[in-house]
């Protein structure tokens, strides 16, 4: 089923002078509109799992952050829009207001989305006044952390979209196929024939040990051959890490400060869904020894037999992804996605390898420029590693998937959160949770960068969160 179009989300109305503030404000609200286009009301009424929210609560939400944030401190004179959704529309600031349970989300029938989209533009507009009249500049800083908290949930929005299109019987696609990088894959493979060797992922030359992991097809009947896996090594010793230099970052990736890293070596490219089934194929889900004991009983509790979107019995399996269904056996050079911290984990006992530490995969990529398959690429889904641009060691590091790293999200020495409620955005979540890094599919380009920390509970499944592998 080809999802339709809501003509009453394809229009921005945002045009205002120009200021570096307000450009970014206003493509990250145009942005979130764009992403919901394919939608129609009702999808975005679901709420089909306990980790997300409708995509009319994304609209509401973030509108709600700049009207909370920014113009009811910064604006002289201005009205909210309706004094209900200052605690409607909260999330989790308890030092803001009370808030509903999140899992109430989707009774959240009224507002209806007109008013919704209402709501933007009110808060749209008095932007644009605040933007002629000069906002000062701890308001230019709210700004800039609402336009990228706005980012945030453009990526929640669409991982949102695709669970709940997932527990759909019809199966709904959100995109038919994925923009250019489609486009130029289908090119190279007609002018050239060999191009399905994915042997030749490894670019001759490329720095760094090489060890073929595995060469031929996956165990389920996979047709496509599986890139040869690689790893760069590097020295270790004494590193910095967190943010450095300019430019915006979340509190969390600060104060940038010294690390010890032993020697280590990073796989230039991500586990894909071929290795993948092998592990399934060799019982991973099945053999205790594999995982952690909170991962196990994660397995049992849970019945995990694949990762979050695979359906189907060995030899017939299926991967719902934002194009709707895909045969497995068309993914098998194909990042595997939407699996667990654990999983990540136990696929890497099971390889004899491990996961990266946050500060390993930091420094290995700090300096490189942010390529990948991100939200800009227009993909929408994880895509084979050979098909998209690889830096001088062959690798490509940002895109695809979030890494999970084996790294526990906590506070670097003499982190200090933002002041007043604003300090609960990420401190508060500083215990039992497991940082990823790099950014997904659908992770905004300009979003990410080298210290950026996502953080996820160990048994997270619904994000596009991947594996790659460390040794
Ligand atoms: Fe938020």
């Amino acid at each position: 089923m080809t999802a339709t179009t809501s003509p009453v989300l394809s229009v921005n109305r945002i045009t205002a002078p120009t200021s570096a503030a307000g450009e970014r404000f206003r493509a990250a609200r145009r942005q979130t509109m764009q992403l919901c286009a394919p939608l129609t009301p009702e999808d975005m009424m679901v709420q089909s799992c306990a980790e997300a929210s409708p995509a009319k609560w994304h609209l509401a939400h973030t509108t709600w952050f700049f009207e909370s944030f920014v113009l009811r401190e910064f604006l002289p004179g201005y009205r909210v829009f309706h004094a209900d959704f200052a605690w409607l529309f909260n999330s989790y600031y308890e030092s803001f207001s009370a808030f509903p349970e999140k899992r109430l989300r989707a009774s959240f029938s009224r507002p209806g989305l007109d008013e919704i989209l209402r709501y933007r533009e009110h808060v749209d507009a008095a932007m644009e006044r605040l933007f002629e009249q000069g906002p000062e500049v701890e308001a230019l800083r709210r700004i800039e952390l609402g336009a990228n908290h706005e980012e945030q949930h453009q990526e929640l929005l669409l991982t949102d979209i695709l669970h709940a299109f997932f527990t759909n019987p019809l199966k709904p696609k959100y995109r038919e196929q994925g923009n250019k990088g489609t486009r130029e894959r289908e090119n190279r493979e007609q002018a050239t024939p060999s191009s399905k060797d994915h042997s030749l992922g490894t670019p001759a030359g490329s720095k760094g040990a090489r060890e073929q992991e595995n060469g031929e097809q996956g165990s389920e009947g996979t047709r496509e051959p599986l890139t040869q896996l690689g790893f760069a090594e590097f020295e270790g010793g004494l590193r910095e890490a967190g943010h450095a230099g300019g430019g915006f970052c979340f509190d969390n990736e600060m104060p940038r400060h010294r690390v010890w890293l032993e020697p280590y070596a990073l796989a230039d490219r991500l586990v894909t869904c071929g290795e993948y089934a092998e592990f399934m194929a060799d019982g991973g889900y099945q053999k205790p020894e594999f995982w952690l004991s909170a991962g196990w009983d994660a397995v049992k509790h849970n019945g995990w037999r694949a990762p979050l979107y695979w359906s189907g019995d060995e030899g017939e399996r299926n991967v719902f992804t934002l194009r709707g269904e895909l045969p497995l056996k068309d993914l098998a050079a194909t990042p595997v996605s939407q699996v667990s911290f654990y999983e990540a984990d136990a696929y890497a006992r099971w390889a004899g390898l491990r996961l990266p530490t946050e500060f390993e995969w930091e420094t290995a990529v700090e300096g490189q420029a942010v390529e990948g398959n991100l939200l800009d690429s227009g993909e929408f889904m994880p895509v084979p590693s050979a098909d998209l641009v690889q830096d001088e060691n062959g690798a490509k590091h940002y895109g695809d998937c979030w890494v999970w790293t084996s790294s526990a999200y906590l506070g670097y020495p003499g982190f200090h959160p933002l002041d007043g409620t604003l300090g609960e955005y990420n401190g508060k979540f500083m215990s039992g949770r497991m940082v990823l890094r790099g950014g997904s599919c659908v992770t905004p380009v300009r979003h990410i960068r080298a210290s950026y920390r996502n953080f996820f509970a160990p048994e997270t499944r619904w994000q596009f969160s991947g594996i790659r592998l460390a040794k």
